[in-house]
Formats: C-alpha cells, structure tokens, sequence
C-alpha cells in the first residue's frame, strides 16, 4: 500500500473540514492508503509517501505547529526528496500560509509539488470540498502512476 498522509491545523474548523475532504478524495484511490492527522512526529513524515498539508493563515504566517514540524525536520535531516505534495486553507484576507509551506516542501525539502495551493475563503462551500475531493484524488493517484 503507499501511504497519504493528509496533516492539517485549523482553529475554527473551515482547514479541518478541506482536509477531510482531501483525505475523502485519496482514499478513493485503489492502493492508497490514507491518514487524517492533526499532528505529526518530523521522524513520522519519512514514512509517506505523499504529502498534503492544509494550513489556515493567521496574522500573514502559518500557524506555529506547522512551522515547527518542518523545522525539527529539517533539524533532524529527515528526507522528503521527490516525494509528491500538495497544499490547501482557508484563509480569510491574504492566505500566505499555503504558499510559504510550498515553498518550504519545494526549496528546503525538494517535494514534488505540481499544483498551486488550494485557497478557499473563511468555509468551503460544496463546490470547494469537490475540489479537495479532487486534490487528494489526484495526489494519490499520481503514486500510482
Ligand atoms: C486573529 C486572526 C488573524 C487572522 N489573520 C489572517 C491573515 O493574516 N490573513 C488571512 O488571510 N486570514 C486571516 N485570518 C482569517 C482566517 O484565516 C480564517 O478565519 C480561516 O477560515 C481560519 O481557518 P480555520 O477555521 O481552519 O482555523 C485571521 C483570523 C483571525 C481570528
């Protein structure tokens, strides 16, 4: 089985809703197999095969736990090289978050990440949990292929 891990933070629910949505959408995907996690260990990450992370914005930054697990990563070397990615969030005015952990998954980690973030304001109507659907979909799949 390759493993999905669909990790998020959300404080008011509107990130953990897309998340759910995302891991829905993985899991349709014969031979992925997918965890929905609030947290994780950095040592954890090494151990999927694919990564999305959905990460609200709060005051133009990420929320602190996100930032710190990608940090104690890369402290402790863990390897993410070439492993697809993707990321989503709710955001309210500016939604930076999403964008700085590409960025993050892109230059420090060097992750695949083939899609733009998946921005959704304040909480995501049903066209935008389809489209979660469709990018858990789409990141499991591209493990198959
Ligand atoms: C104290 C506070 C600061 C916020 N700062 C930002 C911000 O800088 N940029 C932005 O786009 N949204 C901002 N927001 C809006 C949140 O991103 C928005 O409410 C989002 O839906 C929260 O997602 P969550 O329910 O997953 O926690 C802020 C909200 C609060 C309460």
């Amino acid at each position: 089985m390759l493993k999905v891990l669909v990790l998020y933070y959300s404080q008011t629910g509107n990130t953990e809703k897309m998340a759910k949505a995302v891991a829905e959408g993985a899991k349709t995907v014969n031979g992925a197999q997918v965890e929905l996690a609030y947290f994780a260990e950095a040592e954890d990450l090494a151990g999927f095969d694919a990564i999305a992370v959905g990460t609200p914005t709060y005051h133009h930054d990420m929320p602190i736990d996100i930032k710190m697990l990608f940090e104690e990563a890369a402290a402790r070397n863990v390897s993410l090289k070439g492993k697809p990615a993707a990321t989503f969030g709710s955001y309210g005015w500016s939604g930076e978050a999403p964008k700085f952990v590409v960025e993050i998954m892109k230059n420090k980690f060097e992750m695949k990440v083939a899609k733009s973030p998946l921005l959704c304001k304040y909480a995501p109507d049903p066209a935008t949990l389809d489209q979660c659907r469709a990018l858990g979909k789409q990141l499991a799949e591209s493990l198959i292929q």
